[in-house]
């Protein structure tokens, strides 16, 4: 029996998902509670992001289901998602390129609080609400007071994956879903989204799919690996990584006694 007082955002029950007779994701089962920062990792093919498109309603899973607060939302589309508030990941916040970054922060704060029309935006919010404390704090949070008045088409990689990942936040997700956040970006830039990302540990629940676990393990409370679409091992980081089967599909090392069986052959 469960003795965690925290509340569940996201449970996935015996999910599967297949891709012509491949069996990318086979039968999940995975638990989210509030204010927990888990990472999913695995080898290339292993069925991370097709997991995590299960759980952003991008495809509905062939078998099992989906929960969000014990809502059964296994068959509700994105869109509607965001809407509860079960997630933002920075694929579906939309940045407008010709924008500043301030701008860009007032809007995805004014559309997801305040649900106005995105024209009477445009001529009535920004100009007003640049200096709000919200938007102040969130500017200093993720390190772009700098560059605040900058035109969002000339950021870097990492400065616009900051900017969105700050736009989703803003909206005060219940869940934040990164697949490889880190992807693309020079090593400073890691540096300085890590940071931010740090700086939320214990205020938001966040699922992180990454490769480069070296990373994001100090501040990962949970581990999932999955292998060929099954989870291989689950729970804090050290003793998932030291599980034999962890240790073969993900590091390719091989367990003592392989090892063992190895030399006598
Ligand atoms: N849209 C699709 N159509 C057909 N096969 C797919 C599709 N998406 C994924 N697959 C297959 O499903 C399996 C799991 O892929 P998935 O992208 O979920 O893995 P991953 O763990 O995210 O890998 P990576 O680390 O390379 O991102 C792979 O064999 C992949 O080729
Ligand atoms: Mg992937």
């Amino acid at each position: 029996m469960n003795t965690d007082p925290r509340a569940e955002i996201i449970r996935a029950e015996g999910v599967t998902k297949r891709f012509h007779g491949l069996v990318a994701v086979n039968n999940v089962n995975f638990v989210l509670r509030e204010f927990d920062v888990a990472g999913i990792i695995g080898s290339n093919g292993a069925g991370k992001t097709t997991f995590f498109n299960i759980l952003t309603g991008l495809y509905p899973p062939e078998e099992g289901k989906v929960f969000y607060k014990g809502e059964d939302v296994t068959r509700m589309p994105p869109e509607k998602r965001v809407d509860l508030g079960m997630m933002r990941t920075f694929q579906l916040t939309a940045t407008f390129d010709s924008l500043s970054v301030v701008d860009n922060l007032v809007l995805s704060f004014f559309r997801a609080h305040k649900k106005p029309s995105l024209l009477s935006l445009f001529l009535n919010t920004c100009k007003r609400h640049r200096n709000d404390p919200k938007i102040v704090e969130i500017l200093e949070t993720f390190d772009l007071k700098d560059i605040r008045d900058r035109i969002v088409k000339n950021l870097s990689l990492g400065e616009k994956r900051r900017l969105e990942i700050a736009m989703s936040i803003l909206a005060d997700p219940s869940l934040l879903l990164l697949d490889e956040p880190l992807a693309g970006l020079a090593e400073s830039e890691i540096q300085m989204l890590l940071k931010v990302l740090r700086a939320h540990v214990g205020r938001q629940t966040i699922l992180i799919v990454e490769h480069k676990l070296s990373h994001v393990q100090d501040f990962l409370q949970r581990l999932t690996v999955m292998h060929e679409g099954r989870v291989i091992a689950e729970g804090p980081c050290e003793e998932c990584l030291r599980h034999p089967e962890v240790r073969k599909s993900y590091w390719q090392i091989a367990t003592p006694a392989e090892e063992a069986g190895a030399a006598a052959s």
